[in-house]
């Protein structure tokens, strides 16, 4: 079998790559370079593709198909910048990954702690030698009610590291976990708006969860309410939240993904005039934390997910069960 890489990059995951293609006889090739209309005839005659959250839309998926791809594998758990539909209707199968929760949700929890003690704020001032208090004090999360929805791999480990802390935990998805329920209690959307002090979202961006978050689920949180959002830009409407932060509803964002990242994240664009209104005016409050989409990013949740991909590629070439499939 043979698998071409794109956007892999040299310093992380290549070394993870060049193993497991040799350890499982794979022959293969990569570029750094993130796929595009302008090379994606690299993969001319390769069997699967791995990707990482470069947008697959029809044009260059008819590409592929052309060129003989069969197989497509992005190193990520969310594949919401893979158009599936079409990829299926070309015969082509398409896989993700999972790989260490515990990435993730040591990074949700650092943003709760960082939120709940005004951490940014107060680094911003220590950097100007602003050593004073007034305005920088915290609430301690072991007061809190802290509302996870969604309780897959990332929030059932969340809601167990959580516990730890002795905080009260609600929690939410249409599919309840038995392991959650030893530290948290299951509960409706209102509820957690209702109750909450830190609302924490751990859903995936599927389309029926587009902007869940708006100014009608602001109205229903509490004033001051904290928000995490290590999960998808897409699950919040970033107009409503602007105007949230505004009124002082929300006393706290942090935001490791928003809308309309594409294009900025994983890129040194440090010297472009970015066109970013959202970025911009999100970055420029005090009480708002805007991360560049980096929770996953652990040695060992790079291994799983370069590992995963070429796993998942080559068992759909392999046919029988595969546990990397999106159906
Ligand atoms: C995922 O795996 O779905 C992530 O969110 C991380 C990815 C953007 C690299």
């Amino acid at each position: 079998m043979k698998i071409f890489a794109f956007a892999l990059r040299e310093f992380d995951e290549e070394k993870y790559f060049i193993n497991i293609c040799s350890q499982l006889g794979i022959e293969y090739a990569y570029t750094n370079a993130y796929p595009s209309m302008d090379n994606i005839d690299l993969a001319k005659g390769y069997d699967g593709v791995t990707i990482i959250t470069n947008p697959m839309y029809p044009a260059i998926l008819d590409r592929m198909h052309e060129n003989g791809v069969k197989y497509l594998a992005t190193r990520s758990v969310g594949y919401d910048h893979i158009d599936v539909n079409y990829a299926h209707s070309l015969g082509m199968k398409v896989t993700n990954v999972s790989y260490s929760p515990e990435s993730v949700a040591n990074y949700t929890i650092m943003m709760m702690l960082m939120a709940c003690r005004k951490m940014t704020y107060i680094m911003d001032k220590a950097k100007v030698q602003d050593f004073s208090l007034k305005g920088k004090t915290g609430k301690e999360i072991s007061d809190c009610t802290i509302g996870i929805i969604g309780t897959g791999r990332i929030g059932r480990t969340v809601v167990r590291h959580l516990s730890g802390f002795g905080c009260r935990l609600l929690a939410y998805d249409i599919v309840e976990s038995e392991s959650v329920k030893q530290y948290a209690q299951y509960t409706d959307l209102e509820t957690i708006y209702r109750e909450c002090d830190i609302i924490s979202l751990h859903v995936p961006g599927l389309e029926e969860n587009y902007h869940m978050i708006n100014k009608d689920t602001f109205a229903k949180m509490k004033d001051g309410v904290i928000l995490i959002n290590a999960a998808r830009g897409m699950l919040i409407n970033t107009n409503d939240m602007i105007e949230a932060l505004e009124s002082g509803k929300i006393g706290y964002a942090a935001l490791d993904t928003i809308e309309n990242e594409a294009g900025l994240y994983y890129l040194n664009r440090e010297t472009d005039i970015l066109a970013n209104h959202d970025r911009a005016i999100l970055s420029a409050f005090p009480n708002v934390l805007v991360s560049p989409h980096m929770a996953f990013y652990t040695e060992r949740s790079v291994q799983d997910m370069v590992e995963n991909a070429v796993r998942g590629l080559v068992a759909c070439e392999q046919g029988g069960e595969n546990p990397f499939e999106v159906r």
